[in-house]
């Protein structure tokens, strides 16, 4: 272990660009992953669970990791298409009896660590709202939650709401209003991360593993009618080119609640931006991205591995 390093839990749905983040994450020596958790949404928990475990098997990352929900808190609100989408295509890996659940893991994982952890959160909120509502002496633990979910502006699902926060507002809402600092990596800034062919072929470039990564995000991305002519978003690798390099983002501190409740609106992540407001401001909100400093963090931790 090394004490230099930021260390960090990730939840996630992998998801190509989840793996894409994970793999950035895992290859970085400034960063320790200290374990992993999986939640349902990019597709069926069922499927995320064996992305996950043939992703950590193939790209041979030293990561524990625990499977954790696969419905909202709210059993009616089934935002997602329960699809075959996202199929990474890596060799099966053995399936193994989930003993913890991602609660009582992450719960532990924070409890081992004296200092305190970041929370990379990729996919919907529903294992944090738990976490945090079962065992509240976690926020003191946790440093800060850097999520990739959200928008200032215009949604992806809706006109008004991110996937992730839409998949399950009631556990966004819970996690905004948990009083734990939150930096929001929305779409906002995630959608110029786009990858075009000559980025992809300069990954592959890299070697056999990058390669690897090029063809889940190329297979996985298409069945969302992505393709490399148009560019392909990585949205989720935001959060850990913040934590390495936040330079390349411009924020502002908001007061943020999700709405839950609204007919066009649910899943909405609502910023208080009224210059008079008094609302404890309980998030930084990423506002702009340098595209070209983002591309070369990203390059770089890709060539180095
Ligand atoms: C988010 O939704 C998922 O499809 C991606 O993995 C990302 O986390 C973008 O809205
Ligand atoms: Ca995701």
């Amino acid at each position: 272990m090394d004490f230099g390093k930021i260390k960090i839990l990730i939840d996630t749905d992998p998801g190509y660009d989840d793996a894409a983040a994970i793999i950035t994450a895992a290859f970085s020596s400034n960063i320790d992953i200290l374990g992993l958790t999986t939640v349902f949404g990019n597709t069926s928990h069922d499927i995320v669970k064996k992305n996950t475990a043939s992703m950590i098997d193939y790209f041979n990352l030293d990561i524990p990791y625990a499977f954790g929900e696969k419905e909202p808190l709210n059993k009616n609100n089934i935002a997602t298409e329960v699809s075959e989408k996202d199929v990474f295509n890596l060799p099966e890996h053995e399936s193994r009896e989930d003993v913890k659940g991602a609660v009582e893991f992450l719960k532990e994982k924070l409890e081992e660590e004296r200092g305190k952890v970041t929370l990379v959160t990729l996919g919907p909120l529903t294992n944090i709202s738990k976490l945090l509502k079962q065992y509240p002496k976690c926020k003191t633990m946790i440093d800060r939650i850097v999520m990739m979910g959200g928008a200032l502006n215009t949604g992806n699902v809706t006109s008004a709401a991110e996937f992730n926060i839409y998949c399950d507002p009631e556990a966004a809402k819970e996690v905004f209003n948990s009083g734990v600092e939150i930096v929001m990596a929305g779409l906002d800034v995630t959608r110029e991360t786009m990858l075009y062919g000559y980025d992809l072929e300069k990954i592959s470039g890299f070697g056999e593993k990058q390669t690897k990564l090029v063809e889940i995000i190329k297979a996985c991305s298409s069945k969302y009618g992505l393709t490399p002519e148009k560019g392909i978003p990585v949205h989720d690798v935001c959060t850990i080119i913040y934590l390495l390099e936040p330079e390349v983002f411009e924020s502002e501190k908001f007061s943020v609640d999700v709405e839950t409740k609204g007919e066009i609106t649910r899943g909405m992540t609502l910023a208080d931006r009224r210059p008079f407001s008094t609302a404890v401001k309980n998030t930084t909100v990423l506002t702009k991205i340098n595209i070209n400093k983002f591309m070369r963090c990203f390059f770089e931790i890709m060539a180095k591995y």
